[in-house]
């Protein structure tokens, strides 16, 4: 009984010494991979090998940065199938049918996988992308690749997405614990629903997402515009969908992670401080938590309230909402008149992240005028913008209840609501009074001017024997002396704009309206 134990320990100290032992870069069937060894990237960037984090008596695959000081695993193979109490005995080998697998120490399966055909000269190599690939040695055919089974990390040209053929999604999962590789809560994958868009979950309730490609990034990570380092790619067609990043340089270490405690970061490795540098993370402010301000309710960093609802909606239980439980949403103030065969309109909401994407419709052949006239053709179309906001065309719209939406300051787009036309009225109205306001407000202050400036002449004119004679108070040319702008009376304003008819109107100006006046007033 001591005399095992001593043995364990003596083979386990043995082992451990043993990780030193590298075995090139490649997995052959004369050539397993034996508890302790490691095989090495050409170039030395990845290496993969066993590792026993925390717990000792748990036996893992990895693939972890050669160079880097302390190890950052980027895949686990087993993660949910650790070889256990089987000190020294693991083996990952090849078979005769191409088959890779981990051995325990009396030859039993304990890991294989997924998805691997059988291949004839096989070979597994670990690649200086970090991708573990096993294939023909013969003619070179992928038999296998262990970046189309991302464990809680993508790295450089890794694909993020969906193989619609043969429905492998590639999605990132976090560990456990940060001793622990095992499958955890949260998981980030992508929703191909309506325009596709990633979703992170804590087991399956919804957390965050990124919203969909808007033609030059996720609609929901303005930051991407910032990063000029990096290519950021998003490739639709009908057999594939995902995402996938590169570098302009090859010498910068990055890697996108979801982290046990379910936030998403990049990260970069800074050589200099010889650390790992978070350049960004998600869900970063309340704004990114789903639905954070319920159904057709507007999240805004910058209001201290956070949540108001979209234009021509209201809080469904105000008495709730008061209470800043906005977990209702809102509601529409008017019925959508589509509903009764009348006309709607739309008015534009500006910088934001769009709704939730999953029940809408995308067409990328269509202008943004196109897309408006389908929108209003179908009552059930809530709102529509560009689906490609490089060149402002392409259509996105919208069914049902608005998800999700929120503001930003900068990087933020446009999309169109549509409203019952009384509340567009409603805007509209308001705009008017306003102007209505300025313009009286101008020309009372004109007035005042106009009138001291009477007095002032009038005192003038007492003092002195007028030279004219009788003048006509009336005559404005009286009234511009000393001024650049002529001053009119109230009478003759409402005269000349025919009582501020709208017949008369010819703009609303930043300070007010603008009417046109016959000419022989001037
Ligand atoms: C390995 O390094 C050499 C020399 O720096 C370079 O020419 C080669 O392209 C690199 N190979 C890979 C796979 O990065
Ligand atoms: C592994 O060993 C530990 C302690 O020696 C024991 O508690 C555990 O049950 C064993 N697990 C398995 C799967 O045998
Ligand atoms: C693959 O391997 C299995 C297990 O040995 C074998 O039964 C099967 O015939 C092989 N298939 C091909 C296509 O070689
Ligand atoms: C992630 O991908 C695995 C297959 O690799 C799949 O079994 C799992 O359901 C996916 N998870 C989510 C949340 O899509
Ligand atoms: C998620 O599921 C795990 C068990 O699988 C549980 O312990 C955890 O509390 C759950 N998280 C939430 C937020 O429900
Ligand atoms: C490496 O790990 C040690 C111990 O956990 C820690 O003190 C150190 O800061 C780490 N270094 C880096 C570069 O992460
Ligand atoms: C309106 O759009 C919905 C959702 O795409 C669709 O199910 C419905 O058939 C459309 N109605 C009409 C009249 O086109």
């Amino acid at each position: 009984m001591k005399g095992s134990t001593q043995e364990s320990a003596f083979a386990f100290l043995f082992f451990t010494l043993f990780t030193l032992s590298i075995a090139g870069d490649s997995i052959t069937p004369t050539q397993p991979l034996r508890d302790g060894q490691t095989i090495v990237s050409p170039n030395g960037t990845f290496e993969l090998g066993f590792f026993r984090p925390g717990a000792l008596n748990k036996l893992y695959i990895g693939i972890w940065y050669h160079n880097l000081p302390n190890r950052t695993y980027v895949w686990v193979a087993n993660r949910d199938d650790p070889l256990v109490n089987d000190t020294g005995g693991g083996v990952l080998r090849i078979d005769r049918d191409g088959r890779l697998a981990l051995l325990n120490r009396v030859g039993g399966v304990v890991w294989s996988p997924k998805g691997a055909t059988n291949v004839t000269n096989p070979i597994a190599r670990i690649q200086e992308d970090g991708n573990f690939v096993l294939t023909n040695s013969a003619t070179g055919a992928l038999a296998w690749q262990s970046f189309d089974y991302p464990t809680d990390t993508i790295l450089p040209g890794m694909k993020y997405g969906w193989d619609l053929k043969t429905g492998l999604d590639r999605n990132m999962t976090s560990w456990r614990g940060p001793d622990d590789p095992s499958s955890g809560d949260y998981s980030f994958y992508m929703d191909v629903h309506g325009s596709p868009q990633f979703k992170l979950f804590e087991n399956s309730t919804l957390k965050y997402r990124t919203g969909p490609w808007n033609g030059l990034r996720f609609s929901g990570i303005p930051e991407m515009k910032t990063y000029d380092q990096f290519i950021f790619q998003f490739v639709q067609n009908p057999t594939e969908v995902y995402y996938t990043y590169t570098l302009k340089q090859s010498n910068i270490i990055t890697r996108l992670i979801l982290n046990q405690a379910g936030v998403t970061q990049r990260l970069v490795w800074l050589d200099a401080q010889q650390i790992w540098n978070i350049i960004w993370f998600a869900p970063m402010d309340p704004c990114d938590n789903y639905g954070k301000c319920g159904p057709n309710g507007l999240c805004d960093t910058n209001e201290i309230s956070l949540c108001d609802c979209l234009r021509g909606f209201e809080p469904k239980t105000p008495q709730a909402w008061y209470l800043r439980d906005v977990s209702d949403g809102c509601v529409r103030k008017t019925a959508l008149a589509c509903r009764g065969g009348g006309s709607d309109g739309f008015v534009v909401v500006s910088g934001v992240k769009v709704p939730d994407t999953s029940r809408s419709m995308v067409d990328r052949t269509m202008s943004l005028d196109e897309c408006r006239g389908k929108c209003l053709k179908n009552c059930s179309c809530t709102a529509y913008g560009a689906a490609d906001i490089g060149s402002g065309s392409g259509c996105v719209m919208w069914y049902g209840d608005l998800m999700d939406t929120r503001t930003y300051g900068d990087g933020g787009q446009d999309i169109y609501l549509r409203l019952a036309s009384s509340d567009l009225d409603d805007e509209h109205h308001k705009k008017k009074l306003i102007g209505v306001v300025v313009a009286v407000v101008v020309v009372s202050s004109m007035l005042l001017l106009g009138s001291s400036f009477w007095f002032v002449l009038k005192r003038k004119k007492a003092s002195k024997v007028s030279r004219r004679g009788t003048q006509n108070e009336n005559n404005p040319e009286n009234s511009t002396m000393g001024m650049d702008l002529p001053l009119f009376d109230l009478s003759t304003i409402v005269m000349a704009t025919d009582n501020f008819s709208n017949a008369n109107k010819i703009g609303e100006g930043g300070f007010g309206l603008v009417y046109k006046v016959p000419f022989f007033i001037l």
